[in-house]
């Protein structure tokens, strides 16, 4: 999509060619200022009671006298946050669903000023919602044509905001966009072999360098926690590892790369421990933090922010079968760890270790793991919030306001070290399970273990990554955050 501002001088709305003009009322008055056919339409509808001034309310008018754009649709919004506009542009679109809308020309009235966090925010719900999965499914609904978006501002500072804001946008909705789309494949069409397979279409679209370790390479370099969950599929486990280079990696101005570790199941039967089955079907989802990471290289690629980026995804189905782990086996970790896995559907921590240990390597500003790690992270948390740990209050704040800024929001959970009792072992260092109470974080200490001194955060994204119910499928969450967090950290 073709996202533009565009200058408006008072008076001028009415002359804009688009095929539809989406204006975004905030407050609960009729806003000054709105050009006079516009105050009059909406003024006229407010009359006759069929447009509210509240949250959420929308009116569709068509050939108001003395504007140009054939189609135009109200929304009305709380207040002037990227929020409150966002979720009246999402409600305004829906209007104008199935119209035929290619040229969109969007005003945000009563404000003072058109920020960058507005405008990224648009341009993130305008991909939204002309994304259709179709893959596998070649008779879905063609997907709305809306080609371009013009968003009208003032004057030139707004404009200045507004267009870093729209490209930010742009490049999230990219990257959200390709993590909607892989996470939404099925398990079989996309395999730890697939996802191999994309990353290196990225790398190559994108100028990403790109490496693909193969089970005999995995094994050579002694990684036993993440080839014993492997171990089980017929599929071939991949470990990638993707490099963007924005900075620098030697000499004098050298940065060390931030690191993204993604959990890569493309599909999690619970193994031995195996699942219910009802809704197993959903765990074809379990590698959205690989997607994810995916996805955030994509947002980088196109945004070269002046920052090193080390993305790493261990993939493998978890499986049950003749070879498959057992509970009570004891396997060796990359780290020198035993483990003793006492339900083998705790697998995703078991593929995380090793990656984080291989982190190392990279000596890591930070190093930041996505997965969809456990249903008491979602029982916590809810679809609102991703579950953040980490024991680094500096780092925890950075995400936290990252989330805060892509509309993506996380919330901390503790990492006390009371809570590492539960993962104690007679037989091994450590157990891969600990109580059914506080699930989620005994899943962060057990990772934390494998961190080692590396400053590190865990993003549990079991809630957040995929939607159940009639709107079934992947949000594409948290490239947004994970975007802002690198951003962020640009020098
Ligand atoms: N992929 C699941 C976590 C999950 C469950 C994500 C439901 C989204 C929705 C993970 O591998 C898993 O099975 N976790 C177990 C851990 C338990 C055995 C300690 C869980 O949460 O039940
Ligand atoms: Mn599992
Ligand atoms: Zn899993």
């Amino acid at each position: 999509m073709d996202f533009r501002t565009h200058l408006i001088a008072s008076g001028g709305t009415g002359k804009l060619a688009a095929d539809a003009l989406l204006l975004i009322l905030v407050g609960d008055a009729v806003p000054a200022g709105l050009d006079a056919p516009l105050a009059q339409a909406v003024g006229g509808a407010v009359a006759a009671g069929d447009f509210v001034l509240k949250p959420g309310k929308t009116a569709y008018l068509r050939q108001v006298d003395g504007v140009k754009a054939p189609r135009v649709a109200l929304a009305a919004a709380k207040d002037g946050s990227a929020k409150a506009v966002k979720a009246a542009f999402a409600a305004g679109l829906g209007l104008l669903k199935g119209l035929g809308v290619k040229h969109l020309a969007v005003q945000i009235a009563g404000v003072d000023t058109v920020d960058g966090a507005q405008a990224e925010a648009l341009a993130v719900a305008a991909a939204d919602a002309v994304y259709v999965y179709r893959s596998t499914k070649p008779s879905a609904p063609a997907a709305p044509v809306l080609a371009r978006l013009s968003l009208l501002v003032g004057d030139k500072a707004q404009a200045k905001a507004a267009d870093a804001g729209l490209a930010r946008g742009a490049a999230i909705a990219e990257g959200v966009t390709l993590a909607r789309e892989l996470a939404n494949r099925p398990g079989n069409h996309c395999t730890p072999t697939v996802l191999a397979q994309e990353a290196r279409k990225l790398a190559r679209g994108h100028g990403l360098k790109v490496e693909v370790l193969e089970r005999k390479q995995i094994e050579a370099l002694g990684m036993g926690s993440f080839l014993a969950v492997a171990q089980g599929s017929a599929e071939p486990p991949k470990f990638i590892v993707l490099h963007y280079q924005g900075a620098p990696a030697k000499g004098k101005d050298a940065q060390a790369p931030l690191v993204l570790v993604g959990k890569g199941i493309t599909f999690d039967t619970g193994g031995i421990s195996i699942k219910p089955a009802a809704e197993m079907d959903e765990m074809k989802f379990d590698m959205g933090g690989a997607a994810s990471v995916l996805g955030t290289l994509r947002a980088l690629a196109e945004l070269k922010p002046k920052v090193n980026v080390v993305g790493i995804i261990p993939a493998t189905e978890n499986m049950p079968g003749g070879k498959a782990v057992k509970p009570g086996d004891v396997v060796t970790s990359l780290s020198g760890q035993t483990i003793e896995i006492l339900n083998t559907d705790a697998e995703g921590r078991l593929i995380l270790c090793d990656a984080l240990t291989y982190a190392e390597r990279f000596k890591p500003a930070a190093v930041v793991d996505i997965a969809t790690l456990t249903g008491a992270c979602m029982i916590a948390l809810g679809g609102v919030r991703s579950g953040l740990f980490s024991p680094d209050d500096e780092l925890a704040a950075a995400l936290q306001a990252a989330g805060d800024a892509a509309l993506d929001p996380c919330w901390r959970l503790p990492t006390d070290e009371e809570y590492d009792e539960g993962l104690k072992s007679n037989f091994a260092d450590v157990g891969n399970v600990g109580p059914r109470a506080g699930g989620a974080i005994t899943a962060a200490m057990f990772l934390k273990r494998f961190a080692g001194q590396q400053r590190w955060a865990h993003l549990d994204i079991a809630g957040t990554a995929w939607k159940s119910g009639a709107a079934k499928g992947a949000t594409g969450r948290p490239v947004g955050l994970l975007t802002h967090w690198v951003l962020s950290q640009a020098r």
